[in-house]
């Protein structure tokens, strides 16, 4: 059994400067807090809970003068209401997510309705809703367009201007649809669509590397988070190759008889997933050859 590793997987760009930001001011103060989960990794948060870092859920919860907004950023309002309380703020939300909250604010302002394609339990969705000060209609696929923007009855198209988004952890294929249907339902009505690719390249090009990694192997692990959106994209889009899937947090979490009759095993890994993890993980798995 010959174990394969994906080209890109483990921590990216932002996850790293959360994490490396983080654990330099712990390590300055010795204690802080976070509000909510820096990154979408139990053993990441636990890791630092042992240096001193403390996760909350509201800004009322912080026991600090110091607070961190964790990677996947934060609305608006979370930033006023730390500034009420006169907390110093340390902002972790990655750059590529910042972006988007910026677009969300810049075009809402400017008189688009504003289509993000995303999870709407997700704390990054929740933090670019909270930053434009209109109205943003999150969609999880191309199939709920109609349902949540509705089609003009009458023709105006002078008045009407609609801009997309995306998530950064979002599928190119499932945005690529949107945009197609969108154009179909909504462009009589319309007097300008503006579209705006913001999937993050580290996204992409692990959803690239997956698949193709995908495609030489009898089975794939994905090593990641329960909560971590990209992680559950690598599972989907590795499943859509037909390959057999499975996702594990750590080491632990294999079974032995996953492998029967593997020949080539691949090992993937989300964003959110630290080296150290995705070592033990491989060695596991090779020791079970
Ligand atoms: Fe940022 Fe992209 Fe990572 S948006 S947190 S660099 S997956």
């Amino acid at each position: 059994m010959k174990v394969v590793l994906a080209k890109e997987m483990g921590f990216c760009f932002g996850v790293r400067r959360a994490v490396e930001l983080v654990e330099q001011t712990v390590a300055e103060r010795g204690h802080l807090c976070v509000l909510g989960e820096l990154v979408h990794n139990k053993q990441v948060v636990q890791r630092l809970e042992v240096a001193g870092v403390k996760t909350v859920r509201e800004v009322a919860d912080v026991d600090d003068d110091t607070v961190v907004i964790a990677t996947h950023g934060a609305p608006a309002e979370v930033f006023e209401k730390a500034r009420e309380r006169g907390l110093r703020v340390i902002d972790a939300t990655c750059p590529y997510v910042r972006v988007i909250q910026q677009k969300a604010r810049r075009l809402s302002d400017s008189g688009f309705e504003v289509v993000l394609l995303g999870d709407r339990g997700h704390t990054e969705v929740q933090g670019i809703v909270g930053w434009a000060r209109g109205v943003v209609h999150v969609v999880a696929g191309a199939a709920e367009l109609g349902d949540v923007l509705p089609v003009e009855e009458k023709p105006r198209k002078t008045a009407r201007k609609i801009a997309f988004l995306s998530q950064t952890t979002q599928s190119l294929a499932a945005f690529q649809e949107l945009i197609v249907r969108a154009a179909h339902i909504y462009l009589k009505t319309t007097s300008e669509m503006s579209v705006h690719n913001t999937i993050c390249d580290a996204t992409a090009l692990r959803q690239q590397a997956a698949m193709s990694l995908a495609s030489r192997c009898d089975v794939v692990i994905v090593v990641g988070g329960r909560d971590s959106a990209n992680t559950k994209r690598l599972v989907e889009l590795c499943a859509q190759t037909g390959v057999r899937v499975y996702q594990i947090e750590v080491a632990d979490g294999l079974n032995p008889l996953w492998f029967e009759g593997a020949r080539v095993v691949g090992l993937t890994a989300g964003a959110s997933t630290p080296d150290w993890i995705i070592s033990e993980v491989q060695r596991s798995i090779e020791e079970l050859k």
